[in-house]
Parts: C-alpha cells; structure tokens; sequence
C-alpha cells in the first residue's frame, strides 16, 4: 500500500528530528570528554547511533511503502551544559518532546487509517518508553550524587558499559 503524502512529509520530518537527536547525543558526547568523564562520553554515543538507526527505520518504512524519503538539514545542537545532571535533564527532557512526536504519528496514522504505518510506529511507541526510562534513571542517580566527585566517577564506570548493539545486515530492528 503506498503511502499516503500526509504521512510521507510527517515521517520526513521525523527522520530529520532523529538525525538531530542523533547530533544533540554527539555533542554531549563531546561535552563528557571534555569534562573527563569517558563513561557519560561512552553513553552517549551509543546513543547518538542508536538515533541513526531511529531515522534508517524510518527510511526504510518510506521507501517499503513507496514514498519518497527527502533528507533536509540538520539544525546544530547546544554544544555545552551546565553541568552532567544539565545535560541528562536536557536529554530527557528532549526524549520526552521525541515522545510527542511519535504520538502524533500515530494520530495520523489512525487518521488516515493506515494500518501499515500505525504496526509500524509502535515500535517507536515501546522505544520511547525505554528512552525516556534510561534516560530518567541518570537523572535520578546525579540527584542522589549532588556533585560528589566519587559518586560521578562511580556512574562514570557504569555508563562506560553501555555497548551500541548493531542491527544485523539488513535488519534495523532492536535498539
Ligand atoms: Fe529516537
Ligand atoms: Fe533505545
């Protein structure tokens, strides 16, 4: 079934916010290795190209349903926070925006009654569901930490373990 224009401009759109996602995780990246701090730098990379695959599954839907996948720029991202408690309230704060998002989608979806797209979405619905959960727990252990150095490089260890699993070829699914 192809896919209706609607839904077509919508998940173009989507695909560049993953992108940018993806650009906002790089640049905390490079804000955790300029603090010293390889872990939160670590985790956030994974990050970053996890938002790559976001955007490649939404590719990959448009181009399955015959549409037109239309890249446009990327807008820059903050490239310093305040703080690392800043920079994950940021990131989930940004993940909850990302949820709204999707939540629209699938408004249209059902709008326009394109069942293909809606099975498709909710994916993204669980997914968010973990991003903004992740994200969350971060937030919550800098709470508890204040700014004990100890405490930061006890997380520090602990993101440094997060490990970005690559889809297998041809696949985009898991993340
Ligand atoms: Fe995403
Ligand atoms: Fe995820």
């Amino acid at each position: 079934m192809v896919i209706g224009q609607a839904l077509q401009d919508a998940i173009n759109k989507q695909i560049n916010a993953e992108l940018y996602s993806s650009y906002i995780y790089l640049s905390m990246s490079a804000y955790f290795e300029s603090l010293g701090l390889p872990g939160f730098a670590n985790w956030m990379r994974c990050q970053a190209q996890e938002e790559v695959l976001h955007a490649m599954k939404f590719y990959h839907h448009l181009c399955e349903r015959d549409g037109r996948v239309v890249v446009a720029a990327i807008d820059g991202p903050a490239t310093d926070w305040e703080s690392p408690l800043d920079a994950f309230e940021t990131a989930y704060a940004h993940e909850q925006k990302v949820t709204a998002m999707i939540s629209a989608l699938v408004d249209l979806a059902e709008q326009e009654k394109d069942r293909a797209a809606n099975n498709f979405l909710q994916w993204f619905v669980g997914e968010q569901v973990e991003e903004e959960a992740s994200a969350k727990a971060v937030v919550d252990k800098l709470n508890l930490i204040k700014d004990a150095p100890a405490g930061l490089f006890m997380v520090d260890a602990e993101l440094a373990q997060r490990v970005f699993v690559a889809p297998p070829p041809g696949g985009e699914a898991g993340a």
